[in-house]
């Protein structure tokens, strides 16, 4: 059980990451990261979380939050995240890291958050930025430094976000004692982009996307509108996706068969799409089905979670000089 890892995890080192609750994830999400964290959940201690406080900086709609939580937790569990291996929680039942984010703004200055890319990113579009958006670094720290996290798994565009958790709890550290590890990014490097069904990379701002969890009518649909580029004898962009799913040779083999068919190789794509997803699919279904029980999940989770957050925080507490009984 995750309560007593060090016996039973091949690393013995804590991994904790947190999800945004967003839309339908699509193959490229899967392949490019979701697909890491259920290999990774036995080798580490595992705490992955939902980000729903992240989320209410750009989200301010309460269906869609239920919806998009209770969404993304059964997306978790469909891919083989196991309950049993993993702790599940949805970050608004700690909130002792609300707590700790505030004792940490304090420890931090405007100018250094204006240096997140983020926030430069925002303000050079023009965005308006909420006090939330501009402190989401620092309830990120919370997040990763109260569960005594050694190891983040996180895509290349949250790397400094890591790089300001260090920096916090050096900062916390140097003021008050040492009291918090120093984590790392796992950056999932040599993760090749997905290429969407126009050739570019696949992404739900795009529209060119294959949905995870897609019907099988929705993978027809999609993959008979992948742009193939006219004269070429391979369609560059069936290829790709395709060699998702088969390896170099078999494709090889497939690919020189049916030279120039292209409906036959998209057609040969969809056969494989629907096998790898159905199973997905299924099991997403029966768990909405019993949706008691995935929340129990989360709640269970979430316990477990808290529990140690309330450890860390009577330490905290007591340093910062917040314990006075
Ligand atoms: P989107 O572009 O669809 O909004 P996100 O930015 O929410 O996707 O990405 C969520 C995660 O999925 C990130 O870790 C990102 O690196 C990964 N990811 C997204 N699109 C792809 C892709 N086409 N290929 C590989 N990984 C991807
Ligand atoms: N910021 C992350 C993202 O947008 C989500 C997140 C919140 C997170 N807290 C975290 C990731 C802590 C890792 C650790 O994807």
């Amino acid at each position: 059980m995750a309560d007593n890892p060090s016996t039973s995890f091949r690393t013995g080192k804590i991994l904790l990451s947190g999800v945004k609750p967003t839309g339908r994830p699509h193959v490229g999400n899967y392949f490019g990261a979701m697909k890491q964290f259920v290999e990774l959940q036995h080798d580490y201690e595992t705490y992955i979380f939902i980000a729903d406080l992240h989320a209410l900086t750009t989200m301010q709609n309460r269906q869609e939050l239920e919806e998009s939580t209770v969404g993304v937790l059964l997306d978790y569990m469909a891919i083989g995240l196991d309950p049993k291996n993993v702790t599940i929680f949805k970050q608004s039942d700690i909130p002792q890291v609300t707590e700790l984010a505030w004792i940490f703004n304090c420890l931090t200055t405007m100018p250094y958050l204006m240096r997140a890319h983020a926030f430069k990113d925002a303000e050079a579009k023009n965005k308006e930025i909420n006090v939330g958006l501009f402190d989401y670094p620092v309830l990120m720290a919370a997040d990763i430094l109260i569960q005594n996290t050694d190891v983040v798994p996180v895509g290349q565009d949250q790397k400094q976000h890591i790089e300001i958790a260090r920096d916090i709890a050096e900062k916390f550290n140097n003021a008050y004692g040492e009291t918090f590890k120093l984590p790392e990014p796992l950056i999932l490097e040599n993760v090749a982009t997905v290429p969407g069904t126009d050739g570019r990379k696949m992404s739900k701002s795009y529209d060119n996307t294959i949905p995870l969890f897609a019907s099988d009518e929705e993978i027809e649909k999609a993959v008979m509108g992948i742009v193939t580029d006219s004269g070429s004898e391979v369609p560059t962009n069936v290829y790709a996706i395709h060699s998702l799913f088969r390896n170099k040779n078999d494709l090889e083999v497939i690919y020189t068969e049916n030279k120039g068919q292209y409906k036959k190789l998209k057609e040969l794509l969809i056969d494989d799409l629907k096998n790898f997803i159905k199973p997905l699919r299924e099991k997403r279904q029966a768990l909405e089905e019993d949706k008691s029980a995935v929340l129990e999940v989360l709640k269970e989770g979430g316990k477990v979670a808290r529990e140690r957050a309330e450890k860390k925080m009577e330490k905290v507490r007591e340093l910062v000089g917040l314990k006075l009984y």
